[in-house]
């Protein structure tokens, strides 16, 4: 008997689970308010928001990145990948030239970007077969690096600030369960990872990619290493703060005025680690943390994940893992990765809601992901694109909402 009720019990409990997962991928009608930010013009770039604005070098206080005159610049950017993938190559350079993608970015209302490369690409420093630069002819066959600059120039040259990005060691989409990629290096695996990497060869390469930026004052800065991890949360986070510093301090060796970006360990999520153990670089109001937060993340805690929290159970999870930095003024914070879908699910659009309301709470840096309409492997359609695939014709839809009111607040 008991037996039978303990079934029945089990089997409820699954089909409840299984019923609220379905509600929870259901397709999101947009609100009203969405509907109306897609039937009008973008608003123009506001140019208190432009970096050429400001006094540079950018410097921290506290909780913010300033100016020489102590003004806050807020970082409203977005990732442009794909130097970091297969391809070796920033995406879009066959579909338009890269002035007009840069013209894109200012239009959709960014101040910057984050411009992600792969340690194979350094290594390998291939080149770059013409028909991927289809737009931009001049930079057929010459070698990914070049091509990475010459990127770089465009977005500088359009007034946009650039912060590089070392996002994986093998070119490709980031990020698989692949141990080898887990880690800025991987010679403690063996013989087991096809591109290798020591600590020093991580920092090495970044000086490489770095000493071409000494004289472009809009490449404000430096984000370490992405997404951080170890199996089952076995990073932590005092070995990857060690990492950062030398890696840090070797780049503002090179040059003072860069920003060091710092993401947090298991995947970037959580940076609790810096409240008992700061990152501490040799000179001072230089370091900007930074945390990733999707609608998935949160998995394996008691609440769940994202999709599916509770605002208030999303808030003590954010302050907990990176929102007291900002709320004490202990150090910058950039939210450097977070998107969604085009068409979202209920429970991406349940995230967006909580994750932009406390963003705009606390004033948020951010870094959308990403500009992108296709993904390097197999030219498939990128669902979190704020571009169609002509790069020029903005998707208007509540993701842009939410970022527009939160540098216009
Ligand atoms: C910032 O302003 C400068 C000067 O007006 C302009 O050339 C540049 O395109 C602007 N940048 C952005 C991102 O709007």
């Amino acid at each position: 008997m008991w037996l039978v009720i303990l079934v029945v019990l089990i089997a409820g409990f699954f089909v409840y689970l299984h019923r609220a997962e379905s509600a929870l991928r259901a397709y999101w009608t947009p609100d009203a308010e969405s509907r109306l930010f897609s039937e009008r013009p973008l608003p123009p770039p506001l140019q208190r928001n432009n970096i050429t604005e400001y006094e540079l070098p950018l410097r921290t206080s506290g909780r913010n990145i300033v100016d020489g005159k102590g003004r806050r610049f807020r970082l409203a950017s977005v990732n442009w990948y794909g130097a970091s993938d297969e391809l070796f190559v920033a995406g879009g350079l066959d579909i338009q030239h890269r002035d007009v993608i840069a013209q894109t970015i200012k239009k959709l209302g960014f101040n910057s970007v984050r411009l992600p490369y792969a340690d194979e690409l350094v290594m390998k420093n291939p080149r770059i077969l013409p028909h991927l630069v289809a737009a931009n002819t001049d930079l057929a066959n010459l070698p990914a690096l070049d091509v990475f600059e010459a990127v770089v120039t465009s977005l500088t040259d359009a007034g946009i600030a650039v912060i590089i990005n070392n996002h994986i060691t093998s070119a490709q989409w980031c990020c698989g369960a692949d141990p080898c990629d887990a880690g800025w290096a991987n010679d403690h695996l063996g013989p087991l990872c096809p591109v290798k990497q020591t600590e020093e060869e991580w920092i090495a390469h970044w000086e490489t990619v770095m000493s071409r930026f000494l004289d472009n004052p809009l490449v404000i800065g430096a984000d370490l290493r992405n997404e951080v991890r170890g199996l089952w949360g076995t990073m932590p986070w005092r070995k990857w703060a060690e990492a950062a510093e030398k890696c840090g301090n070797r780049l503002l060796d090179m040059k003072t005025d860069w920003l060091i970006v710092v993401e947090g360990t298991e995947s970037a999520n959580d940076v609790s680690g810096a409240a008992e153990r700061p990152v501490q670089l040799k000179i001072p109001n230089r370091l900007v943390y930074s945390a990733h937060v999707y609608a998935w993340s949160g998995w394996g805690e008691l609440d769940g994940r994202f999709s599916k929290r509770s605002y208030a159970s999303f808030v003590k999870t954010m302050r907990h893992n990176w929102g007291y930095l900002l709320e004490n003024n202990v150090a910058p914070v950039w939210v450097g990765e977070l998107g969604a879908p085009d068409e979202p699910s209920i429970g991406d659009a349940h995230y967006w809601k909580n994750m932009w309301r406390y963003l705009k709470a606390v004033d948020a840096d951010f870094g959308y992901w990403a500009l992108n309409p296709r993904k390097p492997a197999g030219n498939t359609r990128e669902r979190y694109s704020l571009v169609k695939d002509d790069w020029v014709t903005p998707v208007k839809d509540y993701r842009l909402k939410d970022m527009i009111e939160l540098t216009r607040q």
